[in-house]
Parts: C-alpha cells; sequence; structure tokens
C-alpha cells in the first residue's frame, strides 16, 4: 500500500463537483473582468524564483522543491504564481500588446512548509496579475475582482486588510527607521530577525514568536514614512474601494512574505479556520518586470488559496451547488436487453442527458442499488418483454410514479420532466 505525500491531497469523485464550482466560480469572475487565462509550466529555472520572489524569504530559503534535472540544471516546483507570469509576459513579448494585460491562472504550488489544517505543501491557487497600469483604480480593480470572487462563493466572516508598503524611496528611509528602532532589542530577538535585520527589516514585522511580536508591536509604521506618491496613491485606493463600498481595515502590519512588493499590499482573513487564514493575498509589484529582465512594467495581482477557501465553507456551512447526478439509469435483465440498454443510454447522451447503464453484468437488485448510489432521476428495467414491446416503464425515483415509453419517445419524454 502506498501513501500519498505528506502535505498533499487526493479529491475524491464524490468531492470533486466542489473543486469544479470553485473553478468554475474564478472562470466566471475573471470574465466579468475581461482577464484571460494564462498556464506555466509546473517547474521553471531555479533562477527566476531566486530572483523573482526573492532570496531572503522564507518561501526561497527554506520551502522551494528544488532539484537538478538529467542535465544538471537547477529546477524548481513553482511556489507561487506570479513570478512564472512575468516571465510569460516578458518571454512572449506580451510588453508590446495594447495595456494592460490581464491574465488569470489556476494552478498547483508547492511549498515545503509544516503541514497542517490549511497548510499543503502541493495547495492550489486562482491568482490574477495586471500588467502596464499604475493607476489606483487597477489596485482597486484587482481588490474588487478578488472580493467578488469571495463573494460569489457566498463566504461570509472574511476581513479585508490592506497596507500600503511603499516604494524604493520611501522604504529605504522606513527600513532605516526600522532598524534604529530594532537595534536596542536585537539581543531579544529571534535567530532568523537577527539574520532578517541585516538582509530584509521590513520582515521583522511578520515574525511569529511571541518575543519578536511584542517587540514589533511598538515599531514604527511604515504608514508614516510614504512618499508624497506613494500616500496620494494609497488615498486614492482607499477613495475608490470606499465609493465601491468594499470594506476594508487598513492593517499597517501587513508586510506579505514575498519580496517583489511596492505600494499597495492587502490579504483576506478569515477566524473560522485557525492559525492559517489568510484566504487570499497580493498586492503592487511595480519593479518585478524589469527585475527579472523585462522594460519597467507596472504591475498587479493576487492570488486565493482554494484549499483554505473550501475548508472555510466547509468550516462555515456555505452550500455548494450538488454536482450533476445522472438522470436516467437503464438496467438490463439478460444479455439481449443489456445491450438495448448500452445503446439508449448512448442515444441519449447525444441529446445531453445525462445517461448511464448495468457495465458490471449484474443482478437487477444490484444494478438498483448502484442506481440509487448514483442518485439517478429515472429508472428503467429492459427484459425480454420490453424488447418485444419495444417499450419500457420509466420510473421517477422522487415520486416512485411510472409511465410506458416507447423506445424512440425517450428522450421527448425526459426534456419536460428533468
Ligand atoms: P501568498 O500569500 O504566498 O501569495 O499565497 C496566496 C494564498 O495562497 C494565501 O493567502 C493562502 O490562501 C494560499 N496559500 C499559501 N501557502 C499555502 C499553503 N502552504 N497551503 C495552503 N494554502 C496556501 C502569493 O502566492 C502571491 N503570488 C500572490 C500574488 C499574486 N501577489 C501578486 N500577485
Amino acid at each position: 500500500m502506498y501513501n500519498k505525500p505528506k502535505g498533499t491531497r487526493d479529491v475524491l469523485p464524490d468531492q470533486s463537483y466542489k473543486w469544479q464550482y470553485i473553478e468554475c466560480v474564478a472562470r466566471e469572475v475573471a470574465a466579468l473582468y475581461g482577464i484571460s487565462e494564462i498556464r506555466t509550466p509546473t517547474f521553471e529555472y531555479t533562477e527566476l524564483f531566486r530572483r523573482g520572489v526573492g532570496e531572503t524569504t522564507d518561501v526561497v530559503n527554506k520551502e522551494m522543491y528544488t532539484f537538478e534535472d538529467k542535465g544538471g540544471r537547477s529546477i524548481t516546483l513553482k511556489p507561487e504564481g506570479t513570478a512564472g507570469a512575468v516571465r510569460l509576459f516578458v518571454e512572449n513579448g506580451l510588453e508590446s500588446c495594447p495595456m494592460p494585460v490581464k491574465t488569470y491562472y489556476i494552478t498547483s504550488a508547492f511549498r515545503y512548509e509544516r503541514p497542517q489544517a490549511g497548510r499543503l505543501r502541493e495547495l492550489h491557487q486562482f491568482g490574477v496579475e495586471i500588467f502596464g497600469a499604475q493607476s489606483p483604480e487597477t489596485d482597486a480593480e484587482a481588490i474588487s475582482a478578488a472580493s467578488a470572487f469571495i463573494e460569489r462563493l457566498k463566504i461570509k466572516d472574511v476581513r479585508l486588510e490592506i497596507n500600503s508598503i511603499g516604494c524604493k524611496t520611501c522604504r529605504a528611509e522606513y527600513n532605516a527607521a526600522l532598524k534604529r528602532y530594532f537595534r536596542p532589542h536585537l539581543d531579544k530577538l529571534c535567530a532568523n530577525c537577527r539574520t532578517r535585520y541585516e538582509t530584509n527589516p521590513l520582515r521583522l514585522l511578520d515574525c511569529k514568536e511571541e518575543d519578536c511580536k511584542r517587540i514589533a508591536a511598538e515599531a514604527p509604521s511604515i504608514l508614516d514614512y510614504l512618499c508624497d506618491d506613494c500616500k496620494t496613491h494609497f488615498a486614492a485606493v482607499k477613495q475608490l474601494l470606499d465609493e465601491e463600498g468594499i470594506n476594508y481595515v487598513v492593517n499597517p502590519r501587513i508586510v506579505r512574505g514575498l519580496d517583489y512588493y511596492t505600494k499597495t499590499v492587502f490579504e483576506f482573513v478569515s477566524s473560522a479556520i485557525g492559525a492559517q487564514g489568510a484566504v487570499c493575498g497580493g498586492g503592487r509589484y511595480d519593479g518585478l518586470v524589469s527585475e527579472i529582465g523585462g522594460a519597467p512594467t507596472p504591475a498587479i495581482g493576487f492570488a486565493a488559496g482554494l484549499d483554505r477557501l473550501l475548508l472555510l465553507m466547509e468550516a462555515t456551512g456555505v452550500e455548494i451547488p450538488p454536482r450533476g447526478v445522472t438522470q436516467i439509469y437503464f438496467a438490463g435483465m439478460d444479455a439481449e436487453s443489456r445491450k438495448k440498454a448500452f445503446s439508449l443510454a448512448c442515444g441519449l447522451r447525444k441529446h445531453g442527458i445525462r445517461a448511464e447503464c448495468d457495465l458490471m453484468e449484474r443482478s437487477l437488485k444490484s444494478q438498483m442499488k448502484y442506481a440509487d448510489k448514483t442518485g439517478a432521476k429515472f429508472v428503467a428495467v429492459i427484459g425480454g418483454d420490453e424488447l418485444a414491446k419495444g417499450e419500457t416503464n420509466i420510473k421517477n425515483m422522487a415520486d416512485g410514479t411510472s409511465s410506458a415509453v416507447k423506445f424512440g419517445e425517450i428522450y421527448k419524454y425526459l426534456s419536460t420532466r428533468l
């Protein structure tokens, strides 16, 4: 017996409709916002993530699935979707398309994290990346798309938190202020934070260790260090969200776990699924396209964690529309009848009716049991008599009534009753 690797999941036949539903809603929302699908490889050259996601992040430092392929190249399973989307944008010359270029993806991502509820090693994301637009309306549109996705799933109890982490100019000043603040506390910080102090002071605000959290609570706020341009941009984004009735709280502690962000960052958080409450995260990344070889291009995006959203929907009793069940099941009494049952099912499928018949050469009793399990709405038994008369009794499983229907008229009969 083999087991699936730790931190991965199987989707069973009676659960897959939930995934199809979430993905379908994601595609609907993308269509509403004029966003087109892209697909990038499951693996990329490691260098892309080192450059794109950032050397100082946990994702790159500790969590990547990296290996050498048989040609001696360093390959990494994508830990997120943004870096690959940016590479696709640059490599395929989308820079010369009319802007903005709006893209989305539904993908697995791989992170070697300690698995727990809502934290997987193979996770699933619906991500959106919008290239080429720097207006505050773009930030508001990205946030609005994420919010529409969550709303359309009928998920409540999710809080939108936003922040601005500024641009290169104001960040440099803020980093210096953070260092000034943390310097006297260095000996009380965890080893990770002591490294962060040197490499990426912003990440000092994101430590989960209690002692570090306590010290970070009093740290200066980025919002007091924003340059005029970043301040104006953030104010305009907030105003647009206010005008659209999208509720949010400003949380100056959101710094995000990936290095590419500039200006607006945001997270949708729930308290109903335990410690891993972030169901969606994103932000602006105006420096990333040029960082990986493209022309300077502003960009913004988000990724919603589908595993966590599903967990949240199940935890809070959000109804997921049931999967399409079998509409008619044909049982066959003997070899000849089974052939007829097969042919009737094939014929109805051509008309778009979800039809099934026996494939197991089972007794009538077992066939009826199976039909019941599939939830079939109608059941028809074919035997010698039916073959002779060219008709069968179609039983409505909901109310137990049945009617004799000619083989050639089954579609007409069902089409008014399904
Ligand atoms: P992220 O915050 O790392 O951002 O991930 C986005 C979402 O993926 C999280 O909010 C969470 O719901 C889900 N997620 C992350 N890690 C796990 C895990 N181990 N298990 C289950 N779910 C997880 C990004 O990935 C950015 N690329 C988002 C983005 C797109 N920013 C701009 N564009």
